[in-house]
């Protein structure tokens, strides 16, 4: 075999075990190779093995010290393109003034609507550029970004416009996706919301290749189950896939309705039940968990110990908004899903990389095997277990994505 590059003095190449979404017991299958290395051909990772079993031709050899390998992140879940801030939303907070009814006062996400509608397109890329370069320091090598503070036809194409300009300029991947955030304040317009979400915007965007999946916040003081039956049907029509925000305050049928409409995700679910989890464990939809939120907001812990006793897949991401997760690390993510929501420090691997990447419907990420593209992170240890380990600093020394070392 010939490769253009091959990764040597690898302590341990870490990696979950199976194909596509694990669920349950798999979640903490993962493959342990000792000295270990990786060829890599073009974006992909032609070959993996222990290194006294590689007997191929290699362009150029770089010995990692040997330090351990895993694969990059993937942040299934984030909102990074947003102006203004959620300071006042913060103190209020934490002197006790809850998120929903900031939100139902006008304040909350609408004040983000409305400093983001403030903003031009040049000033959103370079905030967001700024937030998914800290993503990618802390090893996220794919993410995720919702559009979500437009809330008028030509405010969500311009958010995703501005994605798609991101993932022209920037080397990590990006998934971008539609989110559907916030009705109108007044009662009355939300037909013509809807209508205007389901004839126009969500076409419109298939159709310029804007977006791969629709999202859709379903609770109490967003959409409801009807509204977003309406729009996971238009987005299932225009070949996107759908994903949900449920459960977060209230279990109101988002997560047995999303399940129903064949969802890749469904994601929050902090106010997920044993219903809940039943209902999750026997579908073939992930959950995706968001401990930012649980630490940011106080919420309760997504049952992701219940879930994956069940049987279901459970991914992890940081869900980085101003208002509910100002999480700016991947790897932090990862590390709190092990305290918050009791994953163990395998399982909290197997969902920040092969099951956030089924959570995005991506088969191609997520695992270190020939045929992946070759995103990879070298630890700062020989031990993998310092990544679900390490808080406040970051355990990442050196980022690959597509085969290149990316400077961080
Ligand atoms: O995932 N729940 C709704 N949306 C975001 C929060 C957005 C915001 O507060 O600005 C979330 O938590
Ligand atoms: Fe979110």
């Amino acid at each position: 075999m010939i490769a253009d590059r091959l990764l040597i003095g690898i302590s341990q190449l870490v990696s979950p075990a199976g194909l596509g979404a694990a669920r349950g017991v798999a979640m903490g299958e993962l493959e342990i190779i000792p000295d270990a290395a990786i060829a890599i051909a073009g974006e992909h990772i032609a070959w993996v093995g222990p290194r006294s079993e590689w007997h191929g031709t290699a362009a150029v050899e770089q010995h990692l010290s040997g330090h351990a390998v895993v694969p990059g992140l993937v942040d299934p879940h984030t909102h990074a393109v947003w102006a203004g801030d959620r300071l006042a939303d913060f103190e209020a907070r934490v002197s006790g003034i809850p998120y929903e009814s900031i939100l139902a006062s006008g304040g909350g996400i609408r004040s983000t609507v409305r400093h983001t509608a403030a903003a031009s397109a040049e000033t959103l890329l370079a905030l967001a550029e700024h937030r998914i370069r800290a993503l990618v320091r802390s090893g996220a090598t794919t993410v995720e970004i919702k559009s979500g503070y437009g809330c008028t036809r030509a405010a969500e194409l311009a958010l995703l416009e501005v994605i798609a300009a991101l993932a022209l300029r920037s080397q990590v991947g990006i998934e971008p996706t539609l989110l559907i955030h916030v009705p109108p304040v007044d009662a009355a317009a939300r037909p013509d919301y809807l209508a205007m979400v389901t004839t126009e915007l969500i076409p419109e965007t298939a159709q310029r290749g804007l977006a791969r999946a629709v999202d859709i916040f379903i609770e109490r003081e967003a959409f409801t189950l009807a509204e977003a039956a309406a729009v996971f049907a238009a987005a299932r029509a225009n070949a996107l896939s759908v994903k949900a925000h449920v459960d977060q305050f209230h279990a109101i049928g988002g997560l047995e309705l999303a399940i129903e409409h064949g969802a890749l995700s469904v994601d929050h679910l902090e106010a997920s039940g044993p219903a809940q989890v039943r209902a999750l464990a026997a579908s073939r939809t992930v959950g995706v968990i968001l401990p930012g939120v649980t630490l940011h907001l106080g919420l309760p812990a997504a049952p992701a110990r219940a879930l994956i006793d069940a049987g279901a897949a459970v991914a992890v991401g940081t869900d980085l908004n101003p208002g509910s997760s100002p999480l700016f690390s991947s790897q932090q993510a990862l590390a709190l899903a092990v305290r918050l929501n009791r994953l163990t420090p395998a399982e909290a691997l197997t969902a920040a990389t092969a099951n956030a990447a089924a959570a995005l419907g991506r088969g191609d990420i997520g695992r270190l095997r020939p045929g992946t593209r070759a995103d990879l992170l070298v630890l700062e240890s020989a031990d993998w277990r310092d990544l679900p380990y390490t808080l406040g600093a970051s355990p990442v020394e050196r980022i690959f994505i597509a085969g290149h070392e990316v400077s961080s």
